[in-house]
């Protein structure tokens, strides 16, 4: 597995693959890989050629006050892991070999689909992540690039942007990876104590309550979020940033369960802000 902290020597890397008629599939990361990542890795494996995986925690998308500092970062127990899983190049990059002083480009999406949910109470969030995944898919040049469902409002916005600004690439999205007690996998977890981590359990109970809710007939969307509301405060340390169900192509608002319909919430327990959703269709 090569190792590069260069765009230059990644993008040669990736052009005599490439020539060599090889597909590449990117897995972009910020490290600290738990098996979600991992789940991107085999996805890339199974569709594509050679897989590359970025690890970069990029300071664009923390705002002030945020864990950038404190972000989990491990490099080498995250290239032993992917070397185990047969990835063939990991792109690590510096901050200054990715923004070098006087830096001052960026790339945003802009509308609705930015301006609710995570675009709410991380301004600027998005506008990082479109800025790096740009800079990553220029460095790292994939036919394919993996994201994970748990982020959905992030793999929704790349999509849009690798469609409007036409990136001769293909976004795939992969289901998310929960614990066997239905957590879903997060670098973020780590941050939990042991009951913060009990209490982070009714999102995925809540999700699930409302899924089946939706599958016994229940069409109202207030009602659905009230009763997500309410399982979620049942735990005491928990603090809600917001709950949505919308539509799960273009997050715009509905006026009922229809079509294919994300459910979203975003929940702090004690300092950790946890994300999680899932996808119906009726
Ligand atoms: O989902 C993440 O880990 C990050 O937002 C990404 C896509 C690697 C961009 O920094």
């Amino acid at each position: 597995m090569q190792i590069f902290d260069s765009i230059k020597k990644m993008q040669e890397w990736s052009l005599q693959a490439r020539k060599q008629g090889k597909s590449i599939g990117l897995v972009p990361t910020m490290g600290y890989l738990h098996d979600g990542h991992l789940s991107l890795v085999q996805a890339a494996r199974r569709n594509c050629d050679l897989v590359v995986v970025s690890i970069f925690v990029n300071p664009l998308q923390f705002g002030q006050g945020e864990d950038f500092e404190d972000y989990p970062r491990d490099l080498s127990r995250d290239t032993d892991l992917l070397a185990d899983a047969g990835v063939d190049a990991v792109f690590a990059p510096a901050a200054r070999e990715m923004y070098p002083a006087g830096f001052s480009s960026s790339v945003e999406v802009s509308g609705e689909i930015t301006r609710k949910m995570c675009g709410i109470s991380r301004p600027g969030h998005f506008k990082g992540v479109t800025t790096v995944c740009t800079k990553l898919f220029h460095a790292c040049m994939p036919d394919k690039a993996f994201f994970g469902q748990k982020d959905a409002q992030q793999l929704l916005i790349i999509k849009k942007m690798v469609r409007e600004l036409n990136f001769p690439l293909e976004i795939i999205r992969v289901p998310i990876v929960r614990e066997h007690d239905g957590l879903a996998l997060s670098s973020r977890n780590v941050y939990l104590d042991a009951g913060q981590r009990q209490e982070a359990l009714a999102l995925n109970k809540a999700l699930s309550q409302a899924k089946e809710q939706i599958a016994g007939g229940e069409r109202d969307i207030a009602r659905l979020k009230d009763r997500i509301s309410g399982i979620i405060t049942a735990s005491p340390q928990a603090e809600i940033d917001y709950i949505e169900i919308v539509n799960g192509e273009d997050l715009s608002e509905l006026e009922a369960v229809d079509g294919i319909v994300l459910i979203a919430v975003a929940v702090k327990f004690g300092k950790t802000r946890l994300i999680d959703n899932l996808l119906v269709e009726v």
